[in-house]
C-alpha cells in the first residue's frame, strides 16, 4: 500500500508525464483546506511562452482572479505544495485518463483513476481569444439544455446561448464585486423561462464564488418549471428551485438579488417593484417589449416629423420606458446603470438595467414628471406599483 506522500508523488508524476507526452488537457484544484477561505480554486492549462511550454494558473479568489504563469517544472512543484494544504481535491484531465487525488478531513489522500472524459487539449496560445467564466466542459446543465454536447463541446447551435450566458455571468460577477452578497444569498429570477441563465448563475455563485445561495426561478409555464426542478435535483443543485407562479402573485420574504431577463412588458416592472420593496441590494433586468408607455405616448409637435415612422416611435417608447425605470430605481435608493447586455448580433433585446443599493436621488422624480409631461405619458406602470404596497 503506498504511503500518503506516494499518492501525491504519483499524482504529480502523472501530471508531469502527461505534459511530457503531449497528453495533458487541464488541471483543477478545489475544496479549500487552507487558512485563506477566499482562495476558491486553481485552474491550470498549458501555454507556450516565449517558445517554451509553461503552466498558466488561474487562481480564483472570492472576488477576483489572478493569473500566474510558471515554467512546467516549477508549476508542477506548486501543485505539489497546494495539494493537501490549500486544496483537498486535485483533478487532472489528460487524453488517456482522468486522475483525482482527494484528501479526507484528516488529510488522508486517495487516488482515483478513471477513463478519460476529454477528447482534445485546449489551444496553447497565451492570449486565448476569450477566457470564459462558465466553461463548456464539466457543467452538467449545459448538455441537458443542448448548449454543449455530452463530451463538453459547444453544440453547433449553442454558441449564441453560450456567449450570452458568459456575458451575463461576467456582468453579475462585476456587480457582486461592487456590492457583495451574503453567503446564503436569496436570489429570485423572475420570468426564468427554461432556466439557462438561472442554472449558470447558481453554478457560478456556488462553485466559483463558494456561496450557498438559495435561488428561485419564477415562471408561468409549468413544463419549464418541471424541467428546471428535475434537472436541478438530478445534478445536485440543491439550492436551486423553480416555482410555477405569476410574478404578481409572488410574495417574497427576502430578496438579496432580483433578476428579470426578457420578462415581457410590464412583467419587468412587476419584478423591479418586488425587488425595490423587498430591499434587494442588487436588481438586474433586461426589458423585453414596451407596450404600456407606447400606448399612452403622444408626440411633441417638433418630434412629429420623426415619430411618424412607426419604428422610431417604438424606439422612442423603449427609451422613455427604460429611462423612467432607471430614474425610478434611482429615486428609490439605487445607483442605476443602463448598458448593452450583448451585441445586437445575438438579439434585439439587448438592454440591461442594473441597480445596486445607494442613496436615493432626490432629483429623479422631478425628471420623471418632466419627461412624462413632454411625451404625454400619464403614468408609467412602475410608478403605480411603487405607490401601492405589493
Ligand atoms: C423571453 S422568456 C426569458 C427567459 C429567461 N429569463 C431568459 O432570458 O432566457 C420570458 C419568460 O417570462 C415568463 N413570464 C412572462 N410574464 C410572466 C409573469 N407575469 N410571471 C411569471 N413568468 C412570466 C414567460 O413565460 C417566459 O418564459
Amino acid at each position: 500500500m503506498p504511503n500518503e506522500k506516494d499518492f501525491l508523488a504519483e499524482f504529480t508524476a502523472r501530471l508531469q508525464q502527461s505534459i511530457a507526452q503531449g497528453r495533458f488537457v487541464k488541471l483543477t484544484l478545489s475544496k479549500n483546506g487552507g487558512a485563506d477561505q477566499d482562495f476558491k480554486n486553481v485552474y491550470a492549462r498549458l501555454i507556450e511562452l516565449k517558445g517554451a511550454e509553461a503552466l498558466s494558473f488561474t487562481l480564483r479568489y472570492a472576488t477576483r482572479d489572478v493569473v500566474k504563469n510558471h515554467p512546467v517544472a516549477e508549476g508542477i512543484a506548486m501543485v505539489g505544495l497546494w495539494l493537501g494544504q490549500d486544496f483537498l481535491n486535485g483533478d487532472l484531465f489528460t487524453l488517456d485518463e482522468d486522475v483525482s487525488i482527494q484528501y479526507s478531513k484528516k488529510r488522508k489522500p486517495r487516488l482515483i483513476v478513471r477513463p478519460p472524459s476529454q477528447q482534445a487539449p485546449p489551444p496553447k496560445t497565451h492570449d486565448r481569444p476569450k477566457q470564459y467564466l462558465i466553461e463548456a466542459a464539466g457543467n452538467p446543465y449545459l448538455p441537458a439544455m443542448g448548449i454543449t454536447t455530452a463530451s463538453g463541446k459547444i453544440a453547433a447551435d449553442g454558441q449564441r446561448k453560450f456567449r450570452q450566458i458568459n456575458k451575463y455571468i461576467e456582468i453579475i460577477d462585476s456587480l457582486i464585486q461592487q456590492q457583495p452578497l451574503p453567503p446564503d444569498a436569496h436570489i429570485v429570477d423572475m420570468g426564468a423561462g427554461k432556466g439557462y441563465l438561472t442554472f449558470a448563475l447558481y453554478d457560478h455563485l456556488r462553485h466559483h464564488l463558494g456561496l450557498q445561495p438559495a435561488i428561485v426561478g419564477i415562471e408561468l409555464r409549468q413544463p419549464l418549471v418541471d424541467f428546471g426542478n428535475q434537472l436541478a435535483q438530478q445534478i445536485g443543485y440543491t439550492g436551486l428551485s423553480f416555482l410555477a407562479q405569476d410574478i404578481e402573485q409572488y410574495r417574497p420574504e427576502r430578496i438579496d438579488m432580483l433578476i428579470a431577463l426578457h420578462a415581457c412588458d410590464i412583467a419587468t416592472d412587476l419584478a423591479i417593484a418586488k425587488g425595490i420593496q423587498a430591499g434587494a441590494s442588487i436588481i438586474v433586468v433586461a426589458p423585453c417589449c414596451h407596450k404600456q408607455v407606447r400606448q399612452q405616448m403622444s408626440c411633441p409637435t417638433e418630434m412629429q416629423a420623426i415619430l411618424r415612422h412607426g419604428i422610431l416611435a417604438e424606439r422612442q417608447a423603449e427609451l422613455i420606458t427604460d429611462g423612467i425605470r432607471a430614474l425610478l430605481m434611482e429615486a428609490h435608493g439605487y445607483r442605476a446603470k443602463v448598458f448593452e447586455f450583448i451585441s445586437t448580433e445575438h438579439t434585439a433585446k439587448n438592454l440591461m438595467i442594473a441597480g445596486i443599493k445607494g442613496p436615493p436621488d432626490t432629483q429623479a422624480l422631478a425628471a420623471v414628471a418632466a419627461i412624462k409631461a413632454e411625451f404625454g405619458v400619464e403614468e408609467h406602470f412602475l410608478e403605480g406599483l411603487l405607490k401601492c404596497k405589493m
